[in-house]
């Protein structure tokens, strides 16, 4: 009998695709059970409603990597300040522009500029960076993931032109916010600055790790809850991987698995949603980014950043593509996307709402 309950029934997924929601019971058997079958049907119905809304279409956004100082010491990441063996390195607003120029002659229409939390670049230096980037690529969205600045900041980069933010909340539960971080960030803070975002108008991206040390199933729970409360434009998330220069070396990776199924989750609660196949999932399984893409995500991330600098970003252990060319990853990850049987397309990729004014 107990059995019986604790099986999950396909009827789960049409209730989950028919209503966007499940209960936190429901979900929580949703994650936690094992049934490749039942994940199948889940995956499936994640691709479907991709489809429905975007097609075969998968947008691609030009990462560029551009400092890796940073001045928080989260416990997770391998560029937290007391690494002291991560080699640091800052890129100049030229560097990061002519990472842009290669980007745009390869086809991208949206540039990420994302970097540890690094108070070496002021406001004025981001909003000419910022500029200057829009400038010369009007038709492009730009995209910035530099983690917590004031109100100020972010209206200022905003006003220059920034078009989206992403920011990842890391977990919902702040008592687990409190496990992965130093006593001097908060859960708060975090949420207020998703919600600042928000209310400059940006399109907002948040998201969590999965398989972070300490996360339940609850956690997930919460952190789908959070999702749902936010709708945010997009949504990052990815494997935990542990990363040798850290307190967490000797963590056990997240899931493979749990992340797809996660991916699929996201998918069927915010339809419209973009996600993205993450680097860190392609780096615990070879075929974790195809596998993204068949269980509903409809973005990549692929890294602009220079050759010189590109394995000096590492968040991780073993990340992938950190080799010299950006062109080399736009040929792997094309062969790859057809494999999954989409294609990528030269677009903004913006987010297709029924909400949207314009
Ligand atoms: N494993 C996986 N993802 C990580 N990130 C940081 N450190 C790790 C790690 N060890 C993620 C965080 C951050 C994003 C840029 O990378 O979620 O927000
Ligand atoms: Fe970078 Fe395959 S995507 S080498």
């Amino acid at each position: 009998m107990q059995d019986m309950v604790r099986r999950a029934d396909p009827a789960l997924i049409d209730k989950l695709a028919a209503e966007r929601d499940l209960t936190d019971a429901e979900f929580l058997l949703l994650l936690q059970q094992e049934d490749p079958g039942l994940d199948a049907i889940l995956f499936s119905k994640a691709r479907e409603v991709r489809e429905r809304i975007y097609g075969k279409d998968v947008y691609i956004r030009g990462l560029v990597e551009f400092t890796n100082y940073c001045k928080n010491n989260c416990h997770y990441c391998g560029i937290r300040r007391d690494n002291h063996n991560a080699e640091r390195y800052r890129l100049s607003g030229e560097e990061i522009l002519s990472c842009c120029e290669q980007g745009y002659a390869l086809g991208f229409r949206t540039f990420v500029l994302q970097g540890g939390e690094d108070p070496y670049y002021s406001d004025e230096d981001m909003v000419s960076i910022i500029r200057s980037i829009k400038s010369s690529h009007p038709d492009a969205a730009l995209t910035l993931s530099i983690g917590e600045r004031t109100k100020e900041s972010y209206q200022a980069f905003f006003e220059a032109g920034a078009d989206r933010y992403l920011l990842r909340h890391e977990t919902a539960d702040p008592e687990h916010y409190g496990f992965l971080h130093p006593k001097e960030m908060s859960f708060e803070r975090r949420i207020q600055c998703l919600s600042e975002l928000r209310s400059i108008g940006y399109q907002v991206g948040c998201g969590m790790m999965i398989g972070s040390p300490g996360q339940t199933t609850e956690h997930l729970i919460r952190d789908i809850r959070l999702i749902q409360k936010l709708g945010p434009e997009m949504v990052g998330i990815g494997p935990f991987i542990p990363h040798h220069d850290t307190p967490y070396a000797d963590e056990a990776p997240g899931s493979v698995q749990l992340t797809l199924r996660l991916l699929s989750i996201i998918r069927l609660i915010l339809p419209e949603v973009l996600l993205p196949a993450t680097t860190a999932l392609g780096t615990l399984d070879v075929k974790g980014r195809e596998k993204g893409l068949l269980a509903g995500a409809n973005v990549l991330m692929p890294n602009l950043s220079p050759g010189s600098v590109r394995k000096k970003y590492l968040l991780y252990d073993n990340k992938i593509c950190t080799g010299e060319e950006a062109a080399e990853c736009i040929r792997c990850l094309g062969l790859r996307v057809e494999t999954a049987g989409y294609r990528i397309v030269e677009s903004r990729g913006d987010h297709i709402s029924r909400y949207q004014p314009n």
